[in-house]
Formats: C-alpha cells, sequence, structure tokens
C-alpha cells in the first residue's frame, strides 16, 4: 500500500514534469473524469453497462422500437445531470488551457462539464446530452421538449439527444479536429477511460509524443502507455496541479 502511494507520487512528478516540457498537449477524457460529480460510468462495478444492456436501450433500433423505453433511459440520464456539477478537477483543466498548459480535450462523456467549467477547445467525440434534436429532420429543440415526450413540432419525427448511438458514426469534424491535434501532441494525457470503445480507443496512440494514463485501474496494455498513475482523476489533477504551479 505504501508502496503503491510512493510510487504514484513518483509518476505524478514525472507527468509534470513532461507537462512543463511539452510544447503542445492534449487530454482525452472518459466517464471516469465524472463520477467524482456523482454521475456513474459505464463499465465499473456501478457504471450503466453493469446495470442494462446498451444494446437494449442506447441504438437507433430502440429509438423506433420501443420509443418508451429509450426516453426513458435518456430522461434518466438528462434528470440525472441537474443534481451533478464539475469537481475540481474539471476547473484546473479549464485553468491549464487558459495558462496555455494544455492545447485542447477530446471527451467522450456528454455531460459538456469541460465547458461548464471553463474549457473552450473542447471536441465531444460521443455529442452531447444536452442538446436535442429530431432524428428525421434534425432540428433543434428545447430539453423541455424531449422530457415530456413531444413529437417535433415541424415534422413530428422523434425527439433524441444528440449524442452518438451505437452504431451511429461519430461526428467527423469534431473527430478529425481530434486526430489533427492528438498527431501533432508532444504529451496526450488520457484519463478515466476503460478504452474499450472504438474507435476513441485508437485516438490516443496515434500520437509520436509521449502517453499517460490516469485511471483508477489499468485497461488496456500497460505497455502501451509511457506513464500509468493509478488513482482519482479528481485527486491526481489537484496533485499535478499542485507541483506545476509551485
Ligand atoms: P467506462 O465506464 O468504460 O470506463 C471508465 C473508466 O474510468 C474505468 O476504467 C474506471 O475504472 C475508471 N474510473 C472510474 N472512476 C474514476 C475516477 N474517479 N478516477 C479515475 N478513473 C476512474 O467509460 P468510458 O471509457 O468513458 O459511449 O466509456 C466509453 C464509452 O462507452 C462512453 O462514451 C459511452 C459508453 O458506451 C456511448 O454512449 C457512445
Amino acid at each position: 500500500m505504501l508502496a503503491g502511494k510512493h510510487e504514484s507520487r513518483m509518476e505524478t512528478a514525472k507527468l509534470a514534469s513532461w507537462m512543463k516540457q511539452s510544447k503542445y498537449t492534449v487530454v482525452l477524457t472518459g466517464a471516469g473524469m465524472s463520477t467524482e460529480s456523482g454521475i456513474p460510468d459505464f463499465r465499473s462495478e456501478n457504471g450503466w453497462w453493469r446495470r442494462i444492456d446498451p444494446r437494449s436501450v442506447a441504438t437507433k433500433e430502440v429509438l423506433y422500437a420501443d420509443y418508451t423505453l429509450f426516453h426513458e433511459f435518456y430522461s434518466m440520464r438528462i434528470r440525472g445531470l441537474t443534481c451533478c456539477k464539475p469537481h475540481k478537477g474539471y476547473y484546473i483543466l479549464a485553468q491549464w488551457e487558459k495558462n496555455n498548459i494544455i492545447n485542447s480535450i477530446a471527451t467522450q462523456n456528454v455531460d459538456r462539464f469541460h465547458q461548464i467549467a471553463g474549457n473552450h477547445k473542447v471536441y465531444e467525440l460521443h455529442g452531447c446530452i444536452r442538446t436535442i434534436r429530431c432524428d428525421s429532420c434534425g432540428t433543434a429543440h428545447a430539453m423541455g421538449d424531449f422530457l415530456d415526450g413531444s413529437g417535433c413540432t415541424g415534422c413530428g419525427g422523434r425527439l433524441r439527444p444528440d449524442v452518438v448511438l451505437f452504431g451511429e458514426a461519430l461526428p467527423r469534424d469534431t473527430w478529425e479536429k481530434a486526430m489533427t491535434d492528438i498527431e501533432r501532441a508532444e504529451l496526450v494525457i488520457v484519463i478515466g477511460t476503460s478504452l474499450q470503445v472504438y474507435p476513441v480507443n485508437q485516438l490516443p496512440f496515434m500520437t509520436r509524443g509521449r502517453i499517460a494514463y490516469i485511471n483508477n485501474e489499468i485497461g488496456g496494455d500497460s505497455h502501451q502507455f509511457d506513464l500509468f498513475i493509478k488513482g482519482k482523476a479528481g485527486d491526481i489533477l489537484c496533485k499535478l496541479d499542485e507541483i506545476i504551479t509551485s
């Protein structure tokens, strides 16, 4: 236990020194970044996909075959956001962007917490659950229209959150921008993701720079990373910030 803590302190110091050297750093986040804000991730013990089969709620087929279930699942997730807010780690990332310590964030998260905390250059690779559109004609609608079960006011189509459902393509422009940034990065910091979902799990390895991975458990092959820091995202970000700003 003591050895583990000691090791994590050394690794954190090493990452801080890499951050100081790097002229272009990109952060990639996943659901583990938001668990300390009270939002469940997908594959941990309390994760969504441990309770519900994603194919039964998060596909285009379900949107049409069982709108009641689709609507219930996404309404629950949207309502769940109202009592949560970004934790300290989010505000550290926002400050780092302001101070040119990091250049951009690519995220799989749909909660928009990075922007709420103050980051501007954010690539939402899996969309955003706070914005609603008609699946048929694309017209934007208010969140309330979705929550109260309305159809599209223009064409009568089904309303849905602007998230990427299983089987749908990622937003191309966003993906390309994230990929370009990661390719040119001297350092990529991956935070709170199991790296199980394609194609985002390929992104970190497109860089020619270093790759650091912060997670409370090792996901994938540890040899793929130049550095692994085991721990809670918020805690590690606070520690890194202390070192960088001291
Ligand atoms: P996962 O739930 O697959 O992985 C989250 C990872 O974060 C796990 O390895 C956890 O151990 C770790 N973790 C949890 N809390 C943490 C904390 N406080 N600090 C550090 N690590 C922590 O979530 P993602 O990898 O983001 O896609 O999942 C990827 C995609 O799968 C999601 O965007 C979603 C889902 O299906 C869509 O809905 C399209």
